[in-house]
């Protein structure tokens, strides 16, 4: 994957969606964070990353509206690297967003981490010292480090690897309202003590997927956002409705701290399907 310095290259990069089966919420840490339980899972939904090494670093372009500075998370994962490295790089990038912006699908973390898989490559940059420069970008950028089946607790960023998960399929419903995260979690109120998570219910949950105990799926999937978000905004709560009117499905959930929702199906029923830590 290195490039040539006197050949001009292209090297394009597939970023994967990522869902939650299972979200719950604990408490709010003195750090500002809270502890999260959550099932994390990538789907083939992708943004396509085009790296350009050897074009100055700032040469962005998106077919979004997203500037080159602190808000983009590509340009947070070029700072801390650069920092790393105690160099400056050269790497024009295009954005080809498909996954939506701000949907709680993850996809701003997923392009950081395809893109500091890429650079730890090139730069033989330590597994410990690229997961600690994931977290500084955010908390779900070490998940997209591996993808696949992942549970997460911590912020996110304590993760065990399960065993990936196949053929499930899912079906997407974007209401078209984007949701701040920390918004999201001001509105669960949640305090610094108390608020037990459920190890267990996470535990059963992945051995009722294994299994395809269709119905125990469908009562322990859970989202701990829906609540406090669809009560904000309404017409998420309707769009969840009806999408979940729609088509029969083991499970409908919102993903993340929304706004997108998705019905979960068995194998390839769904639009977009699971994909592993091996898939890409
Ligand atoms: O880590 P990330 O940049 O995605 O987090 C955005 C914001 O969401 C944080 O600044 C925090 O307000 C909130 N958050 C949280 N607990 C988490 C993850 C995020 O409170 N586990």
């Amino acid at each position: 994957m290195v490039a040539d310095r006197n050949e001009p290259v292209e090297i394009t990069l597939k970023c994967p969606a990522k869902i939650n089966l299972f979200l719950e919420v604990g408490q709010k840490r003195e750090d500002g964070y809270h502890e999260i339980l959550t099932i994390f899972q990538t789907i083939d939904l992708y943004d396509e990353l085009i790296l350009h090494p050897g074009v100055p670093t700032g040469y962005f372009r998106s077919n979004i509206d997203l500037a080159w500075n602190g808000s983009n998370t590509l340009y947070k994962a070029v700072k801390a690297v650069e920092k790393h490295l105690g160099k400056e790089l050269a790497l024009g990038m295009e954005l080809k967003k498909k996954i939506p912006a701000g949907g709680g699908l993850g996809g701003g973390s997923s392009d950081a981490a395809a893109l500091l898989r890429y650079l730890g490559e090139t730069f033989h940059i330590e597994r410990e010292a690229l997961f600690e420069v994931a977290c500084s970008i955010g908390s779900d950028v070490p998940f997209f480090l591996r993808g696949g089946t992942a549970i997460g607790t911590g912020r996110g960023e304590v993760l065990t690897f399960p065993g990936d998960l196949e053929d499930y399929s899912v079906d997407l419903c974007f209401p078209g309202i984007g949701v701040s995260t920390p918004l999201a979690y001001t509105l669960l109120g949640r305090s610094a003590d108390g608020h037990e998570l459920g190890n267990k219910e996470v535990e059963k949950l992945l051995s009722a997927l294994r299994e395809r105990d269709l119905t125990l799926i469908g009562r322990l999937s859970k989202n701990d956002f829906e609540g406090p978000v669809f009560a904000m905004f309404p017409e998420i709560g309707r769009a969840y409705d009806k999408f979940k009117e729609k088509r029969e499905a083991i499970a409908t959930r919102m993903t993340g701290s929304g706004s997108t929702l998705f019905s979960l199906f068995e194998g390839t029923e769904g639009e977009y399907r699971f994909i592993t830590s091996t898939d890409e």
